[in-house]
């Protein structure tokens, strides 16, 4: 279990510091994992798990994956697992419902290599970790300072994965997982390149909804594959700053052409009552320049 945070700091956070950063326009809290918070009674733990399960094997099964292993098992199992992560965070990275979702999709795709785009305190390495004991893995995030988890097997990097030599890699036995907001149809086309076709994506936010997202990469791949040729861009703010997503963006269309086939898992909020998920599986044609 996580530990709780020490009491005398939560005292000083409700009674001092928390009113002053709520004057200043800030919201103080404490970086508890959501996963902290669950059902302890036997029934519930069932029912969130079921419906977990349901929700998973509908998406496996809309994104053409077709699980060798029982999904329901694989909840619980993460359900044992996930309160004995070694990173701790409440915002700026996935939560309970993200991290099980890449877990139960790496069971599924079993990778021999992982490319993941996007460490930050390295939560995501260490369910790809727990999901895949054996793969090679090579993290690549511009900051590393933050790691909380540094996997022992991995090879780490500042360096943008399209600058790396993948001369090692078997295509076909890699999964590219990008959580890092660089846009979407670059990344396509990058893992197109090296003749990646097995790729996830966090953050994935439709062109409706992402103004609420944190930090947009853009275009997503929802707004590449509803692409219409549509002559107006796509516009919103966040925090007073301007956003646009321009029409007719010639990257965005070679991406679309790329796709094979997407899937945007369910954000599984209903089943499971955690922040919502937001994992894309993206299967691009046959791969190579
Ligand atoms: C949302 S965080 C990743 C969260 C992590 N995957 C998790 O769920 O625990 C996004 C990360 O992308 C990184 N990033 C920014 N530009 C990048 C790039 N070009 N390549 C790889 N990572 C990048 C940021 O430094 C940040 O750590």
């Amino acid at each position: 279990m996580q530990p709780r945070p020490p009491v005398v700091l939560e005292r000083l956070r409700r009674k001092v510091l928390g009113p002053l950063f709520d004057r200043l326009g800030y919201d103080l809290v404490p970086a508890a994992p959501d996963w902290s918070h669950r059902p302890t009674s036997p029934r519930e733990v069932e029912r969130l798990l079921d419906a977990a399960a349901r929700a998973l094997e509908a998406d496996l099964h809309a994104a053409g994956l077709a699980p060798r292993e029982d999904i329901r098992a694989l909840c619980e199992t993460f359900w044992e697992l996930i309160p004995t992560a070694p990173v701790r965070q409440r915002r700026g990275g996935s939560g309970f419902n993200g991290a099980l979702q890449l877990y139960v999709a790496m069971r599924v795709l079993r990778p021999g290599f992982v490319v993941e785009s996007g460490v930050f305190r390295g939560l995501t390495t260490w369910v790809i970790r727990q999901a895949c004991p054996e793969v090679r893995l090579f993290c690549h995030d511009p900051d590393l300072s933050g790691l909380q988890y540094r996997d022992p097997e991995a090879r780490y990097s500042r360096q943008d994965w399209s600058y790396a030599d993948w001369s090692m890699l078997d295509p076909a036995d890699t999964v590219a997982f990008f959580d890092d907001h660089v846009s979407q149809a670059r990344r396509v086309v990058e893992a197109h390149v090296r003749g990646l076709t097995r790729l996830l994506f966090d953050d994935d936010a439709a062109a409706h909804r992402i103004h609420a997202h944190g930090g947009p990469a853009h275009p997503t791949i929802a707004m590449i594959t509803a692409l219409d040729g549509a002559p107006e861009p796509i516009r919103w703010t966040r925090n007073g700053r301007p956003f646009e997503q321009p029409a007719g963006d010639a990257e965005a269309q070679q991406a679309a052409d790329l796709i094979a086939r997407s899937h945007a898992f369910d954000d599984m909020h209903r089943a499971t009552g955690y922040s919502p998920a937001r994992l894309t599986y993206v299967e691009l044609h046959g791969g190579g320049s």
